[in-house]
């Protein structure tokens, strides 16, 4: 019998629209980015994040940390159209704030444009929840203790749909610059939390507000009963934490504290609260990556610091403060590779594409999912 021949997939990478991009040298790619830019004027909005590589940011009109990218969106005025230098859940983000019902109607219906160069820019943290384990979890959770007493609090750092969830739920969205805002708010409404997806922003939230650790059960969605919790565990809680994090953050480890305080004497160890607790309880300063910036613009020159948080940014501030010293605090690479897929290639390609009245990579998010997540947002927005 003579054998089948084995079914070949013609993958040319010449055939993808971007293949013609990836060659072009980055002095060409910045000129033509600029080209652009120049050429819609500010009909064009480029937000970027404090993650994103240089060569990126360097295109953006505006940058910051997450909430200062949703006051951003939210208060775009003249823009039709943002290309958000950021990962996916920033960009659906910006597109229900920058459509929520009133902007619309100012603009006579006409929605803003939200493109995310890259579609596969997403966020590993934001994964670790989706909505149907969320709701899940909701339910059995339900079955021991009173939920209408339960506020539930998504970090921003997550799908809309978990947004949305928290919306209908009497709920709110928080970030890293206001997580300790947004849980009073939440226990002046409600006895419990329950916080997703990133463990470590709420764990570290919570024990700065005095609440002990057994009184934060961590659920994980995984486990057969209970997110792995006793019924008592449920009733004694008073934050019920999502068993997810950043696995960027999650690489900082106590002992690189230790070796920086040991081997330079007098350094201020600065990092983000999505670092696991046994870090964060022995930084002398933790706050979002705005407050990193803040925190380092503010100090005297000679101040020594050892920052842990994403390395794009840390090489930034290297470079931008030679007056001070300032060391990554981890051994090894913490690179988030999601905003890394942000290059000048794709940027480019989505831009031309757009000046020649192709839009690319659109984050639409659906009006029954805007609906909710924009009363979970607008929440956030007022509690600084
Ligand atoms: P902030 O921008 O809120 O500090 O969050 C950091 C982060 O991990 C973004 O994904
Ligand atoms: Fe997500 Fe962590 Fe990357 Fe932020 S740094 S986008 S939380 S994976």
């Amino acid at each position: 019998m003579t054998a089948l021949p084995t079914a070949k997939v013609a993958k040319d990478d010449s055939l993808h629209p971007l293949a013609s991009y990836k060659t072009l040298e980055s002095d060409e790619l910045h000129q033509r980015i600029e080209a652009v830019r120049q050429s819609m004027g500010d009909s064009l909005l480029l937000l970027g994040h404090h993650y994103q590589q240089d060569e990126v940011i360097q295109h953006c009109d505006l940058r910051g940390d997450s909430y200062k990218l949703s006051e951003l969106a939210a208060s775009s005025e003249t823009c039709r159209t943002i290309v958000f230098c950021g990962v996916h859940f920033m960009a659906e983000t910006a597109d229900i704030l920058a459509n929520r019902p009133e902007k619309l109607e100012s603009r006579g219906g006409d929605r803003v444009t939200v493109i995310l160069p890259d579609m596969a820019a997403g966020c590993s943290m934001a994964d670790m929840a989706a909505i149907a384990q969320v709701e899940d979890a909701w339910a059995d959770m339900g079955e021991i203790i009173d939920t209408s007493r339960v506020i539930p609090v998504t970090y921003i750092n997550s799908a809309a749909s978990l947004k949305a969830f928290c919306g209908r739920h009497g709920g709110i969205v928080c970030t890293s610059s206001n997580a300790a805002s947004v849980m009073d708010w939440a226990f002046e409404r409600g006895d419990r939390v329950f916080f997703f997806p990133d463990q470590h922003l709420g764990r570290n939230t919570a024990l700065g507000m005095g609440i002990g650790t057994e009184q934060m059960p961590v659920w994980d969605p995984y486990a057969l009963e209970l997110g792995g919790n006793t019924e008592q565990a449920l009733r004694d809680s008073r934050v019920i934490l999502w068993k997810g994090h950043c696995s960027v953050h999650q690489m900082f480890r106590p002992e690189h504290v230790e070796g920086f305080r040991k081997n330079h004497p007098g350094i201020k160890i600065l990092v983000h609260p999505e670092c696991p607790r046994e870090v964060n309880d022995i930084a002398d300063v933790s706050g979002s990556t705005g407050k990193i910036i803040d925190t380092v613009r503010n100090s005297p020159p000679g101040t020594k610091w050892a920052i842990g948080t994403e390395l794009h940014l840390v090489n930034r501030l290297k470079a931008e403060h030679p007056e001070q010293e300032i060391h990554f605090l981890s051994p090894v690479v913490c690179m988030c590779a999601t905003m890394y897929r942000i290059d000048l290639a794709h940027l480019c390609w989505c831009l031309e594409n757009l000046r020649d009245g192709c839009v690319v990579n659109q984050i639409l998010v659906d009006d029954e999912t805007t609906l909710h997540s924009l009363v979970a947002l607008q929440r956030m927005l007022k509690v600084k």
